[in-house]
């Protein structure tokens, strides 16, 4: 009898697919079949894909793209390679951030959007390079633990309506392996690579509705709005195949997100936020996504009614009460939320002022968050520990007037970090921080918004 990648014709036992004819046929801009796409990508588990085989695909598919279909099936093949959760109804909704230096946005706008009703499924990455990961960053809270099992985070995602954990082992474990082979093999940058990376992960949680941020500008993963915005799309083209609502945000990401950069400091900027206290760009940005969180989950008529929902629920202290509570059930320590100053933060602040006067034009993102990987606060491979404590806390933003010897940021250090510390006040006043003569003015924060009712 023929084995499952072979069929008979003639009598002759011939194989389906070849790992070899795949590579060719996207090597020559051909369109790949659904079941070639499946067997190729289910081969990188069970070893009937090479690496080697699979490294030399990925810089095809980067080279030549995929068609709106192709695209559609990669991600099917990726999302049903490990556990795939669903759930009834249509109040189930998730964000996801392309990632950006200083977005902190997940801690605010998951308790917010909870406190309007919505059940949200908050399963997070780590960080690596330039940018944090929401996980590690919550993980400064003392005990707060971030591993469950799908099933035990389903059960809770229906019992409390709010958990923040890492993904678990089972979540699309085909893209885990490519995601570290196209890591390695310059082929990161690749719209179809990221939307099914992207998106296998987000309809394995069985969200019923996705609420997209992708950023753009320099400490961005896309630097420019027009590949942010191509992004957007071939994500809501995604979203509609599974009959997924999605709403694509474009933010700007030309400068940090908030004004501050660390892991500790970024969570207590976040109840900062919580507490009405935050700086007026991280509101509005997380008030935004939350409300179109709300809007997905049909608890309001239109968005606009739903930013009105998430401001009384962030003023009135509901969301900061629903985010302790995450904090309590997670086995974080309560205590510290009560007392900020029990987190763990470097004990040494250096204040670096500006050698400049003007305004200040523009912030580099990545070499901002590069500065805070070299005090210890990032990773540079997945094993590195992260020193929780050290950051950045911003005084001056796009559009400010500065004249010399303003503070432009407090660094957040250890006694034994003086030297690097010299260095990173250099980095800051001389390539950081731009200045021009002339007034500036702030970014916009969002750029576009886009939706899909997830029809197919
Ligand atoms: N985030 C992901 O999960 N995958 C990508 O490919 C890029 C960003």
């Amino acid at each position: 009898m023929p084995l499952k990648n072979q069929t008979e014709k003639n009598g002759q036992v011939q194989a389906l697919f070849s790992a070899y004819n795949i590579i060719q046929k996207k090597r020559d801009g051909k369109k790949l079949s659904k079941e070639e796409i499946n067997w190729f990508i289910q081969g990188i588990l069970t070893g009937e894909t090479a690496d080697y085989q699979m490294a030399s695909w990925l810089m095809a598919v980067y080279l030549k793209g995929m068609s709106v279909d192709e695209t559609a099936w990669l991600t099917d093949a990726m999302l049903y390679s490990g556990e795939v959760l669903q759930f009834e109804g249509n109040d189930v909704v998730d964000k996801h951030s392309t990632g950006g230096v200083g977005d902190k946005t997940s801690f605010i706008l998951a308790p917010i959007a909870k406190a309007c009703g919505v059940k949200v499924p908050m399963m997070a990455g780590r960080g690596l390079g330039h940018t944090g990961g929401t996980v590690d960053k919550i993980e400064c809270i003392p005990g707060f633990k971030t591993e469950l099992s799908m099933q035990e985070f389903k059960q809770q995602v229906l019992k409390y309506g709010l958990v923040l954990i890492g993904q678990t082992q089972t979540l699309a474990p085909a893209d885990k392996k490519i995601y570290g082979l196209r890591d390695v093999t310059a082929t990161i940058e690749s719209i179809p690579l990221i939307t099914s990376s992207i998106m296998s992960k987000k309809l394995a949680e069985g969200a019923h509705g996705i609420v997209m941020d992708v950023k753009t500008g320099d400490g961005a993963f896309m630097k420019k709005t027009s590949e942010a915005k191509k992004l957007a799309q071939s994500l809501r083209f995604t979203a509609s195949r599974f009959n997924r609502k999605m709403i694509t945000f474009i933010t700007d990401m030309s400068q940090p997100l908030g004004n501050a950069i660390g892991h500790t400091t970024e969570i207590i900027e976040s109840i900062e936020t919580l507490k009405g206290k935050g700086p007026k760009d991280l509101t509005e940005i997380s008030l935004r996504l939350a409300a179109a969180m709300v809007f997905l989950a049909g608890k309001a008529k239109n968005q606009k009614e739903a930013y009105q929902l998430c401001h009384k629920a962030l003023y009135s202290g509901a969301a900061l009460e629903e985010f302790r509570q995450m904090v309590i059930r997670q086995g974080g320590d309560i205590s510290t939320i009560d007392n900020l100053d029990k987190l763990p933060m470097a004990q040494e602040k250096t204040v670096v002022t500006s050698v400049h006067s003007g305004f200040v034009r523009g912030i580099k993102g990545t070499l901002t968050g590069l500065a805070c990987v070299s005090l210890g606060g990032g990773r540079t491979k997945s094993t590195d520990k992260i020193d929780m404590g050290v950051g950045f806390l911003f005084h001056k933003k796009i559009g400010d007037q500065v004249k010399k010897n303003d503070p432009l940021i407090t660094i957040f250090h250890h006694a034994s970090q003086k030297s690097l510390v010299q260095k990173i006040t250099r980095d800051f006043q001389q390539n950081i921080f731009q200045f021009s003569t002339s007034k500036i003015p702030r970014p916009k924060l969002i750029l576009e918004t886009k939706m899909t009712k997830g029809k197919k």
